[in-house]
């Protein structure tokens, strides 16, 4: 699995947007009251990969796009990723995130939606600064998706016969959404052509998707230390995800039955390792590796005609590390 170090090394040829990407988050951070800025604190004491970022810069130049709005539009992206954050661990009942206690753990559920609210705000707010409609069309049609998935995840928790369509559907709403956006946003300041838009705009939704694939086999594989989040989470909250899918299908019926007494005992550590093994010998966890293989491989190749760029490299790494991140 690759850390940290190994992404900061793929992503150098956009250092520089990054850092001024990071100078700029700090400062609309700062609060608007006292409790706003302690939360504000909290927020920024561990930032995240900021891949979304990451892409959008890369992409950018890669489709020579990227604008004096980039930062702003990257910004607004990742204040939007922020908000969902907050209210995702409310959702997922989640206490650990990037390693330290979630808003909704250290303060209560009813501040970390308000909080999160307060960041959507402040994204659009800041979304205004790029002038482009079409910019925020996107990105309003990206944060709908965004609660469009996570509704449709709670609709189907505990649900152990979703399809595997049904979840590449779930998280493509809830995750590749943003991702997509960010990968099109330069196209879309610079208003190349509708082509143009959609190569960059489906590799943002191959790529974001097997992001979540990596994030959903993190919960099975992940180290805390590492992920900064719990694992088992997602199976003891009754989230049905990929290499579980994979392998309840792949069983036979006595299998399935005797797997399901220790799933619907959720909230057992116990019983979370009996699934864990269940789905490692069973080729789930193989099987989700390849499937997110497979998906970065199509969403480099609807932006091959970028391949001479010295930014494509950095993409084609990016994406490698998306799908076998530690973190
Ligand atoms: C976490 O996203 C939520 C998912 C969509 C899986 P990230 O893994 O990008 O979170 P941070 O920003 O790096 O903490
Ligand atoms: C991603 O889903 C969250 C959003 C898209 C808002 P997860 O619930 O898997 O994310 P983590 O694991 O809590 O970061
Ligand atoms: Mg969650
Ligand atoms: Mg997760």
């Amino acid at each position: 699995m690759l850390d940290a170090a190994t992404m900061d090394e793929y992503i150098e040829p956009v250092k520089a947007d990054l850092e001024e990407f990071d100078r700029r988050l700090t400062d609309y951070l700062r609060g608007d009251s006292p409790l706003i800025s302690s939360i504000a604190r909290h927020l920024l004491r561990t930032r995240g990969k900021r891949i979304r970022p990451a892409f959008m810069f890369l992409s950018s130049r890669a489709a020579d796009s990227f604008t004096e709005h980039s930062v702003s539009a990257s910004l607004a992206i990742e204040l939007i990723h922020t908000a969902t954050l907050l209210h995702d661990d409310v959702v997922d009942e989640s206490d650990l995130r990037r390693g330290q206690e979630t808003v909704n753990a250290q303060w209560t559920n009813l501040i970390s939606v308000l909080m999160g609210d307060y960041i959507f705000a402040k994204a659009f707010r800041i979304l205004v600064e790029t002038s482009s409609i079409e910019l925020m069309g996107a990105v309003s049609t990206a944060t709908e998706r965004v609660s469009v998935g996570e509704l449709r995840q709670i609709e189907e928790t505990g649900n152990y016969s979703l399809s595997e369509e049904e979840y590449l559907s779930i998280i493509a709403d809830k995750t590749a959404s943003l991702f997509t956006v960010s990968c099109e946003a330069g196209p879309i300041l610079t208003q190349l052509g509708a082509r143009e838009r959609q190569r960059f705009a489906t590799f943002g939704e191959k790529v974001g998707t097997a992001f979540q694939i990596a994030d959903d086999l993190l919960d099975f594989v992940g180290d805390p230390e590492v992920t900064g989040k719990q694992p088992g989470n997602d199976v003891m909250t009754g989230k049905v995800t990929l290499p579980l899918i994979y392998s309840l299908k792949k069983v036979n019926k006595a299998s399935r039955s005797e797997i399901m007494k220790y799933l619907k005992d959720d909230g057992h550590e116990a019983s979370f390792e009996k699934v864990h093994d269940f789905v490692a010998e069973n080729g789930g966890i193989d099987y989700a590796y390849k499937k997110a293989d497979r998906l970065s491989n199509q969403g480099l190749a609807a932006i091959s005609r970028v391949e001479d760029s010295v930014y494509y490299e950095s993409l084609a790494n990016l994406v490698d590390y998306a799908t076998r991140r530690a973190s």
